[in-house]
């Protein structure tokens, strides 16, 4: 893709107000469930709202290479999908580009199936740990006929003639690891069981479970989730309308807390509880967020927000709360930059192996950018200038990540000199629209 060759640097500059009304793409986690789902269950599936990033689309690809047929027409994405147990061998390897989610959990979905596929994406995802979904699916039957060291992509995967199911209890907080094992349970005999002692993203149950999986969720006394699949049952086509990305709508929401005077609306926020972390954390700094229009839309909970811009003031973000809000710490840690006192985030050690080292790079463009913060193993330190006086100015080494690249320019708009990043291509992989919707609510960036 050409944003792997040309790197397209952007600077984003301090804001008059924010105003007016913003409306956030679909979802990046259910859109990406919704093609797989839909290009697996048996007849028709019609999606609206879908996010239509990159990451996303890779994923199309993949299905239709594995024989679903998925077309748009006009707002809706139809397609008919193969029938569970019934994909077929890919003929070409599949390019996940820049996609963990993607990639991740189509290996869970194609590793028992007795045919080789083979898993490629860029210089980011080359390097992130798939030993974490390799490691249950070889439990299963799986072989790794090729990986890079360290069981990294490329790699090619052989599934057996019949998967064994297992009991598996996931090693880290993880929502991809947890879906995999159970999208490898679809096309197993028997009961696959995963167990979660702390609970991630359930939109892979609660979107199995739509499209007819037999597929039951307990949760013991001490709150550890026993999540139980039964292989080989039939999953029907559904009609699925996308919520908006709250990990999308995190980007405009600090931005307007961030810059003086604004005032705006945020339309279509899925406010699913395991997702909502970023949301909580910014009420206790004292952020004016209004939920409003709160309804259930498909089966989950949505609100628009109304942000004005506050001053905020630093916490103790628990590590408990880490898996609700894991991809909002970069935009958190650039809203503790502008938060009285210090904020001191915990449980961090998951994202050192996000698109990039997430915690790295969030304390270099805060140092570049003259931010006072503190960086260890697992967590981060922040100290802010409520004033934003002498923020800024500094060049952003994004490393292929698009939370990154948002992020600091979201601190551009606020700081008293401009923020630039040495990319912005990468955002086209989650939000391709979100250089517009910004620049509509007022902020300047070049
Ligand atoms: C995702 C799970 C999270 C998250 C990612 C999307 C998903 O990753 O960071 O952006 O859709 O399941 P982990 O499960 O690896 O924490």
């Amino acid at each position: 893709m050409s944003h792997q060759e040309i790197a397209r640097p952007a600077t984003a500059k301090r804001s008059s107000a924010l105003k007016g009304t913003a409306r956030m793409p679909g979802d990046k986690s259910i859109s990406h469930r919704s093609f797989m789902f839909g290009g697996l269950a048996s007849g028709e599936t019609r999606i609206t709202g879908l996010l239509e990033g990159e990451d996303v689309l890779r994923t199309g690809e993949a299905m239709k290479a594995m024989g679903a047929r998925i077309e748009k027409h006009g707002d809706e994405w139809i397609i008919q999908g193969t029938g569970n147990g019934c994909l077929l061998e890919p003929r070409a390897p599949l390019d996940f580009g820049n996609a963990g989610t993607g990639s991740r959990l189509t290996m869970g979905l194609v590793g028992t199936y007795d045919m080789e596929t083979t898993f490629i994406g860029d210089a980011s995802l080359s390097k992130r740990p798939m030993a974490r979904v390799l490691d249950p699916l070889r439990e299963m039957g799986v072989q790794v006929l090729k990986s890079a060291p360290g069981d990294r992509m490329p790699l090619t995967l052989r599934g057996p003639r019949q998967a064994a199911p297992i009991t598996y209890r996931v090693p880290m907080a993880s929502a991809q690891v947890k879906s995999a094992v159970l999208l490898a349970g679809l096309n197993t005999p028997g009961v696959t069981t995963v167990i979660e002692a702390v609970i991630t993203r359930d939109h892979t149950e609660k979107m199995l479970q739509g499209f007819g999986a037999n597929l039951e969720v307990e949760t013991d006394a001490d709150g550890v989730r026993h999540i139980r699949i039964e292989g080989q049952g039939k999953l029907s086509g559904q009609t699925i309308a996308v919520p908006g990305d709250p990990s999308s709508a995190a980007f405009p929401l600090v931005a307007a807390l961030l810059v003086p005077g604004s005032d705006i609306l945020i339309e279509n926020v899925l406010m699913n509880p395991t997702r909502t972390g970023l949301i909580t954390t910014l009420l206790e700094m004292g952020a004016e967020i209004e939920l409003l229009n709160q309804r259930n839309a498909g089966g989950e909970d949505v609100a628009d927000l109304r942000v004005r811009s506050s001053e905020l003031k630093g916490v103790t973000v628990p590590a408990e709360r880490a898996p609700s809000m894991i991809d909002e710490y970069p935009v958190l840690a650039v809203a503790a930059a502008f938060a009285e006192g210090e904020t001191l985030m915990q449980g961090l050690d998951e994202l050192r192996v996000k698109e990039s080292d997430r915690l790295a790079a969030v304390a270099r463009g805060l140092e570049t950018n003259g931010v006072d913060c503190s960086e260890g193993h697992d967590w981060l330190s922040v100290r802010g200038r409520p004033d934003g006086k002498g923020l800024g100015g500094g060049t952003v080494a994004t490393h292929l990540d698009h939370r990154i690249a948002m992020s600091f320019l979201v601190m551009g708009f606020a700081a008293e000199k401009p923020v630039t990043v040495d990319d912005q291509s990468m955002i086209a992989t989650s939000f391709p629209e979100f250089m517009g919707l910004m620049a509509e609510l007022g902020a300047e960036i070049d």
